[in-house]
């Protein structure tokens, strides 16, 4: 099936599907085999594009090509855990078995698509001076001191590259209201919440803008 062709009662099917596929009957230790991780990377592809480069439905769908395997974790691990709010992606996560957990948070690092692109491109610059050197009047430290200085990421600060630039304006916008939902258990998403409420919109607009061009 085509992204293009995914309606609402077809995402449903899609999620049910993925609840009762291969995840609920095999041994929950046994390694993922090639055919089964085959399967499930072409689900999480009708949502994430066919070559993990993001996807724009009635909602952004990130890119997860290049995403940084321990960042990738992470999030599955928060969406299961509900640390993350997100109703589809429960859905997915909570049926993955830990090796499968595993094997997914690998497979993306490979995928090198070109940035699916359609942002403006008013605020390039500014959003380019943001990322390198943040914005010292609203105590906003560069960017590219965790994210690295070609936006790529590094273990669990995640890769910004090539990321659809409506999907970190939604995530950057909401951050409290949907990371770190579980405050006896802070997690990695404690670091960017100063971070993402300092930035105004206009910031949060430029930066996006710039970094869903990069390559
Ligand atoms: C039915 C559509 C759908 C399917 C299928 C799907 N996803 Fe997602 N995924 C989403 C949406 C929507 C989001 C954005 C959630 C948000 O806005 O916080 C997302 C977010 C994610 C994120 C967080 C990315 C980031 O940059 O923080 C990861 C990781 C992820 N998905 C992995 C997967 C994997 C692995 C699979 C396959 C097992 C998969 N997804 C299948 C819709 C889907
Ligand atoms: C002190 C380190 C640090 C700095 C500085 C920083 N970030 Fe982050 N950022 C992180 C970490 C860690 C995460 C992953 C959070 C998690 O695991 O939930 C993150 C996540 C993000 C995400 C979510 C990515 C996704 O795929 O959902 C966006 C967007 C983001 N940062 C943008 C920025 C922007 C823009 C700046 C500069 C204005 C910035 N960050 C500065 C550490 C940092």
């Amino acid at each position: 099936m085509k992204v293009t062709e995914l309606t609402p009662a077809l995402l449903t099917a899609v999620l049910v599907a993925g609840v009762s596929g291969a995840s609920f009957a095999q041994d929950k230790s046994a390694p993922v085999s090639a055919q089964e991780l085959k399967a499930k990377t072409d689900y999480c592809k009708t949502c994430h594009g066919l070559s993990g480069q993001g996807f724009r439905g009635s909602f952004p769908m990130p890119r997860l090509a290049g995403q940084q395997p321990e960042y990738v974790k992470n999030q599955l691990q928060a969406f299961i855990e509900r640390r993350r709010t997100n109703p589809v992606m429960f859905n997915v996560a909570h049926v993955l078995t830990p090796a499968m957990v595993t094997a997914l948070s690998a497979y993306f690092k490979d995928l090198v698509p070109k940035p699916l692109g359609g942002a403006p491109r008013d605020s390039l610059a500014a959003g380019a001076k943001i990322y390198e050197e943040g914005v010292p009047a609203a105590d906003v430290p560069p960017c590219a001191s965790c994210h690295g200085p070609d936006a790529k990421g590094a273990d669990a600060f995640p890769r910004l590259a090539g990321q659809l630039h409506d999907y970190m304006i939604k995530k950057l916008t909401n951050w409290d209201k949907e990371r770190g939902q579980d405050k006896a258990n802070p997690d990695s998403s404690a670091v960017m919440e100063p971070i993402a409420h300092k930035l105004t919109q206009a910031h949060i607009k430029a930066v996006a803008a710039y970094l869903s061009t990069l390559e």
